[in-house]
């Protein structure tokens, strides 16, 4: 007979029974985490007929075009962490300021950061979606926190992790002992584990960039690209092109199978599109966990010291070697 499946709240409580000190309060935010991904799911899956596609007319705080489901998906996250003390402050690509909760209302010790959906030019064309978290913990209970509270580097995140609206809807997270991925059943409503302790191949044969902007790259970004689609047997070259436009998608495909996904600087954006503090920090962190790495081009992301809560960052993600490879291109070394 075959082993009844583990589903994310088992896995849960069977984690948090190997930490002495556990309150439960994480557990607690995880498993609303994956309330969250059922719930956009939902809207997804029925998007095309109830006119939530297209644009709300409005540009967020980074200047780009909002999409209605843009809002919809925060105002979810917000909605299922403002009110159960899970978290004491909640930070997202689609606002301005962080938010932190009325005093009067229960506090958790946790910062919640997100990217309530990543890859929005997919929205109406049904393809990947996804969505981001990081965890930050809060720890001086004199007073409640504000925005320099949450300006830490990835290294002190205490779990970060991923939705993936795909084909199928995943949870993928790492609480600092590995990834691991569940797949939400939707006949039951459960998420059952289905990916235990991935492990990132050290070197893939797929690449993910948005090449149009190959003439905006440094020229040793360009080499590398150009190295790529070179034939060598010995290096797995060339490698192959694989670009959905949804970061999450794309680093789930690398996180699985290896290779790299990479938004570099452009010339006149050195900073490259992608924001730290909801997208490359939690996704380094699951890939660093997985025994892949994660790289601005010239210093490991987790380390990069923020300084603002939007701030952007070049991000070079996914193989061990081939991260470092691009390292060595674009220093200069290569
Ligand atoms: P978001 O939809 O949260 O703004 O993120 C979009 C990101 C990322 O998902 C994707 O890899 C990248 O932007 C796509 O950018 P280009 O359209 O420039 O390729
Ligand atoms: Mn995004
Ligand atoms: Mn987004």
């Amino acid at each position: 007979m075959g082993q009844f499946p583990l589903t994310l709240g088992r896995f849960i409580i069977r984690s948090q029974s190997q930490h002495p000190g556990a309150t439960g309060e994480f557990s607690g935010l995880l498993s609303q985490i994956g309330l969250v991904g059922k719930v956009i799911a939902h809207d997804l899956r029925r998007a095309g007929l109830i006119n939530i596609l297209g644009t709300t007319g409005e540009t967020n705080v980074q200047g780009e075009t909002v999409k209605k489901l843009d809002e919809i998906a925060n105002g979810t996250f917000l909605r299922a962490f403002q009110q159960h003390g899970l978290v004491c402050a909640l930070a997202s690509e689609e606002m301005e300021r962080m938010v932190s909760l009325p005093e009067n209302w229960p506090q958790g010790k946790y910062m919640l950061l997100f990217d309530p959906l990543d890859g929005s030019s997919n929205t109406d064309c049904n393809m990947p979606l996804g969505a981001i978290f990081s965890v930050l913990r809060y720890e001086n209970n004199d007073r409640q926190p504000v925005e320099s509270d949450m300006l830490k580097k990835g290294l002190e995140q205490v779990a970060a992790g991923y939705l993936l609206f795909g084909s199928s809807t995943m949870l993928v997270y790492t609480a600092g002992h590995g990834v691991h991925g569940f797949t939400l059943e939707p006949s039951i409503g459960e998420y059952l584990l289905s990916h235990e302790q991935i492990r990132i191949p050290d070197r893939g044969k797929v690449y993910a960039a948005n090449e149009g902007n190959y003439h905006k790259w440094a020229p040793g970004m360009q080499k590398y690209v150009d190295y790529l689609k070179v034939s060598d047997k010995a290096t797995g070259r060339p490698y192959s092109g694989r670009y959905s436009g949804c970061l999450v998608a794309d680093v789930h495909r690398v996180l699985l199978g290896g290779g790299v996904y990479f938004y570099p600087g452009e010339t006149d954006k050195p900073e490259g599109k992608l924001r730290l503090m909801y997208e490359a920090n939690p996704l380094a962190m699951v890939v660093e966990q997985a025994g892949g790495r994660a790289s601005t081009g010239t210093m490991r992301i987790l380390e990069v010291e923020p300084k603002k809560l939007h701030q952007r960052v070049p991000l070079m993600i996914g193989s061990k070697q081939d991260v470092e490879t691009i390292e060595a291109f674009i220093q200069g070394r290569s």
